[in-house]
C-alpha cells in the first residue's frame, strides 16, 4: 500500500484530481492511499465546493484556506502549510496538477524534504514566462520523480530539456522517468458527459439554442489585468454577436467579474448591457460546462483546459492568448491563435465557421490515463 498527498487549490486542479480519486477508489482502493490538500486559493462556492459534490470528489482532509493575495505571500503561506502536512503524514510522493501557485508551493515543499514529486500535466510550455503559470510549471517540472505528460509535444519538451527516455528504476529526482500517457481531462470528459445530459439545465435555463451561441471564457491576469486588452476581447465578442446576432454566453472568473468596471471603457460596457445576446454568468459548474461546449457553435477563451474541452466536443476555437500549450490544436486547423486582437478574433471566426471539414483525432489518449497513472505510481513509488 502506498500514501500519497494530493494537492489541489484551484478550479481546474480539483477537477483534475476527480480522475484519479476516481481511478483510486474503483480499481486500487487496496494499493493506494490519498490525502487530499486543498491550499483554498480558490474559495468561493462556485469555484471549489460546486466541483466536490457535482463530481464527487473525496472531502479534503485538509485545508490550508490561503485565500487570495500577492503570488509571493500566497504560495509562501501554502508552502508552510504544506509542508507540515508532509511532515506528519510521511507520504510516498506528492502528487501535484498543472501549474499553478498550489502546484509550485507542493513542489518546493516537498523537495526541500525528499518527498518524491509526481506531476501530471508535466511537460507543457507556452516558452512565455511573463506568465506565472509558465515559471511553475517549468520549475515543479525539473523536481520532480515521475512526470506525466499528456501529449507528444509535452513529452519532447521535457527531452529537449535534458530529460532522458532511458533512466531505469529506481526512480528519484536525480533520475527520473518520464511518461507521455494521455490526459486525465479526456478522462473527465468521457466520464462526464453523459451526467452533463441529464444533471444540468443551463441550456435551456439560459434560453440557449443548440449551435447557436458562442462559448466565451476570460480570466488569465494579462486579458484582465491590462485595459487595453480587455477591451478589444470584449469588444471584439460584441461585434460577432451583433453582426450575426448570435448569443455570447461568457460564465465569469471572479478575478474578470472584479475588474469589469474599472479596466473596461465605460461606452462599450453600456453597449454590452444592453445587447440582450451578450450573457454574463456566474462561473459554471463542471457539468454545465460541458453542457455548454456539447451545445456552442464554437468556444473563444484563453483557458488551457477549454480549449481542449471545446476539442474533445468537436468545437471549433479561438484561442485569446499570443500562444499556446496545446499546439496540436492549433496544428489540426480546429483552433486559432487570435491574441487579444480585434482583427485577428474576426478573421479567426469568419474562417473557423466557414469551414465545413474540420478534424478532431484522438490525441488526447485513450481515457484511461489516470488508471495508468496509478499503476506507474504503484510500481515505482516505495
Ligand atoms: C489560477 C491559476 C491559473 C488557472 C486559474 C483557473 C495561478 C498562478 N493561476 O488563476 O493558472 O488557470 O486559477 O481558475 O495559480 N477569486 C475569487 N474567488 C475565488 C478565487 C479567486 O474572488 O474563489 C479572485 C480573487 O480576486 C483573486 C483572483 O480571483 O485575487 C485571482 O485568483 P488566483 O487564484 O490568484 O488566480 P486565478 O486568476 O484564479
Amino acid at each position: 500500500m502506498i500514501k500519497i498527498v494530493t494537492i489541489i487549490g484551484a478550479r481546474p486542479q480539483i477537477i483534475k484530481a476527480a480522475a484519479l480519486s476516481r481511478a483510486i477508489s474503483t480499481k486500487f482502493q487496496n494499493s493506494i492511499t490519498e490525502i487530499i490538500v486543498h491550499t483554498g486559493q480558490h474559495y468561493d462556492e462556485n469555484m471549489s465546493n460546486v466541483f466536490f459534490t457535482e463530481l464527487n470528489i473525496p472531502h479534503p482532509n485538509y485545508n490550508l484556506n490561503v485565500g487570495s493575495g500577492s503570488h509571493g505571500k500566497q504560495t509562501a503561506k501554502m508552502i508552510e502549510g504544506i509542508e507540515e502536512i508532509l511532515i506528519k503524514e510521511k507520504p510516498n510522493a506528492i502528487v501535484l496538477y498543472g501549474d499553478t501557485n498550489s502546484t509550485l508551493a507542493g513542489g518546493i515543499a516537498a523537495s526541500k524534504i525528499h518527498v518524491p514529486i509526481v506531476h501530471i500535466e508535466a511537460g507543457l510550455r507556452s516558452f512565455n514566462k511573463a506568465m506565472p503559470e509558465e515559471v511553475n510549471r517549468i520549475l515543479c517540472d525539473h523536481i520532480s520523480t515521475l512526470l506525466f505528460s499528456p501529449t507528444i509535444t509535452g513529452y519532447n519538451n521535457l527531452l529537449k530539456e535534458g530529460f532522458k527516455e532511458n533512466n531505469n528504476a529506481p526512480y528519484n529526482a536525480n533520475n527520473p522517468k518520464i511518461y507521455h500517457c494521455g490526459d486525465v481531462m479526456y478522462d473527465n470528459s468521457l466520464h462526464f458527459s453523459s451526467l452533463a445530459n441529464t444533471n444540468t439545465s443551463i441550456i435551456s435555463k439560459l434560453n440557449l439554442i443548440p449551435n447557436q451561441f458562442i462559448l466565451a471564457t476570460i480570466h488569465r491576469n494579462n486579458n484582465t489585468d491590462e485595459p487595453l486588452r480587455l477591451n478589444a476581447l470584449f469588444e471584439s465578442l460584441h461585434y460577432i454577436s451583433e453582426k450575426n446576432n448570435l448569443k455570447v454566453v461568457l460564465p465569469l472568473h471572479p478575478r474578470t467579474a472584479n475588474l469589469l468596471d474599472k479596466n473596461l471603457n465605460v461606452d462599450l460596457l453600456k453597449k454590452i448591457k444592453s445587447n440582450n445576446n451578450f450573457i454574463i454568468t456566474e462561473p459554471a459548474s463542471f457539468l454545465e460546462m460541458i453542457a455548454l461546449e456539447k451545445n456552442c457553435k464554437l468556444v473563444m477563451t484563453d483557458s488551457g483546459g477549454v480549449q481542449k474541452e471545446a476539442f474533445y466536443f468537436e468545437k471549433p476555437c479561438i484561442i485569446l492568448r499570443p500562444e499556446t500549450e496545446w499546439i496540436e490544436l492549433v496544428e489540426c486547423g480546429t483552433a486559432i491563435i487570435a491574441d487579444a486582437d480585434k482583427e485577428k478574433i474576426i478573421s479567426a471566426y469568419n474562417t473557423l465557421t466557414s469551414k465545413n471539414n474540420l478534424e478532431y483525432p484522438k490525441l488526447y489518449g485513450n481515457g484511461k490515463a489516470a488508471e495508468f497513472i496509478c499503476d506507474e505510481m504503484c510500481k515505482n513509488l516505495h
